[in-house]
């Protein structure tokens, strides 16, 4: 059994510890949250033997804590999974890796050093979908890909941002490219490849505070293919994301996860098209409390069997990296006015 400890039970810890428990061979054995009245309740909604502390020293404590979910405010999390794997304990930071890139290479660093599996939360890739795409792309079946375009018209109210400090500061939380759309820079990195430069515009629109809630990129990939990304928390009512790829010999667009078309020349059939047997992945659009718990669970089960099986898992902190790397040079853009190599 691997026995996980989960760092943060605000939000999405909550998630980690569902997911969890249907996991075979994982068994959630501790929480711990600054706030102790939350991480109580956790420990006492999940039951069993689950106990709770209030910081990362004390969860480490508990026998039989190999691995920890770090759930806390995204700045905080390269330097909490460098504790982490510094005391020989396997990692998955939440999306994303963190706010700094240099934090974010100390945690790749110090994980590497200590030999412990290192993964970042980035659960959309195991949407059906998004994962039937990606197998197709690396088959070649859709031919060359020229055009990847990632959307997130999503929406937060001011109280979103006003809930917590964190949100919205550049230290803690970026802005909507950032938080939000840190999964579309991921799926679009894993479906076409690393990104080579970055031109992007950026306002705050509609909110108060100190970060974006609107960016649109315009970006080049190592392969040749260009790419749009559009990322706002300012567009109400929210929309469901949308991934979408295409070449001379096919288009497909992915909405929430599932195919919503998919289309390859000479086949007027359909066939391989929308699959509508496919289950609806809830949409973000509107906040991550009605987020689908399968997207987790799927990708926490594959961490578990890298430690298990001792094999790296499907998404590395690397990727975490190279994501927080686009996020840097769009940034980097947005304030320079011209166009950014990504590092
Ligand atoms: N994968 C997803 O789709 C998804 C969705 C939501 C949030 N997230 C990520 O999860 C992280 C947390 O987001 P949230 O919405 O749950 O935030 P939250 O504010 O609701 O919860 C964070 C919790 O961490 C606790 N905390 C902060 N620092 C701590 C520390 N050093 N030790 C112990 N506890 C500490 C806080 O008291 C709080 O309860 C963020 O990085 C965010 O980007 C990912």
């Amino acid at each position: 059994m691997v026995g996980i400890g989960i760092l943060g039970c605000g939000t999405i810890g909550p998630l980690h510890a569902e997911a969890i428990a249907s996991i075979p061979g994982a068994r959630l054995v501790a929480v711990a949250d600054e706030r102790p009245e939350r991480a109580e309740e956790l420990a006492r909604k999940a039951g069993g033997d689950v106990v709770a502390r209030r910081d990362l020293a004390g969860l480490l404590a508990v026998p039989g804590v190999d691995l920890v979910c770090v759930c806390t405010p995204s700045g905080t999390h390269g330097e909490l999974g460098c504790a982490i794997a510094r005391a020989g304990r396997h990692v998955v930071l939440e999306k994303p890796i963190d706010t700094d890139p240099g934090a974010a290479d100390r945690v790749v660093a110090e994980a590497a050093r200590a030999g412990v599996v290192l993964s970042v939360i980035a659960q959309h890739r195991f949407d059906d979908g998004l994962a039937r795409l990606h197998r197709a792309l690396a088959t070649g079946e859709l031919g060359e890909i020229v055009l990847g375009e990632g959307r997130a018209w999503w929406y937060r109210t001011q109280a979103y941002y006003d809930a917590d400090a964190w949100r919205g500061t550049w230290a803690l939380d970026g802005g909507a490219l950032t938080n939000q759309g840190v999964h579309l820079v991921d799926l679009l990195c894993w479906l076409l490849g690393p990104v080579e430069s970055v031109f992007a515009r950026s306002r705050t629109a509609a909110h108060v505070m100190e970060a974006e809630d609107l960016l649109v990129a315009s970006l080049r990939f190592a392969s040749g293919a260009l790419g749009a990304l559009t990322v706002t928390t300012a567009s109400f009512p929210g929309a469901p994301e949308t991934i979408a790829v295409a070449g001379p010999e096919a288009s497909v667009l992915v909405e929430s996860g599932r195919v919503v078309s998919w289309r390859r020349a000479g086949d007027e059939t359909g066939a391989g098209g929308p699959d509508p047997a496919a289950p609806a992945v809830a949409s973000a659009a509107r906040g991550s409390r009605g987020l689908a718990v399968d997207a987790h669970r799927a990708q926490l089960r594959d961490v578990v069997d890298a430690v298990r099986e001792g094999r790296r898992p499907a998404v590395t902190g690397e990727d975490g990296r190279a994501a927080l790397g686009v996020i840097a040079a769009a940034y980097a853009s947005a304030r320079s006015g011209g166009d950014v190599a990504v590092d």
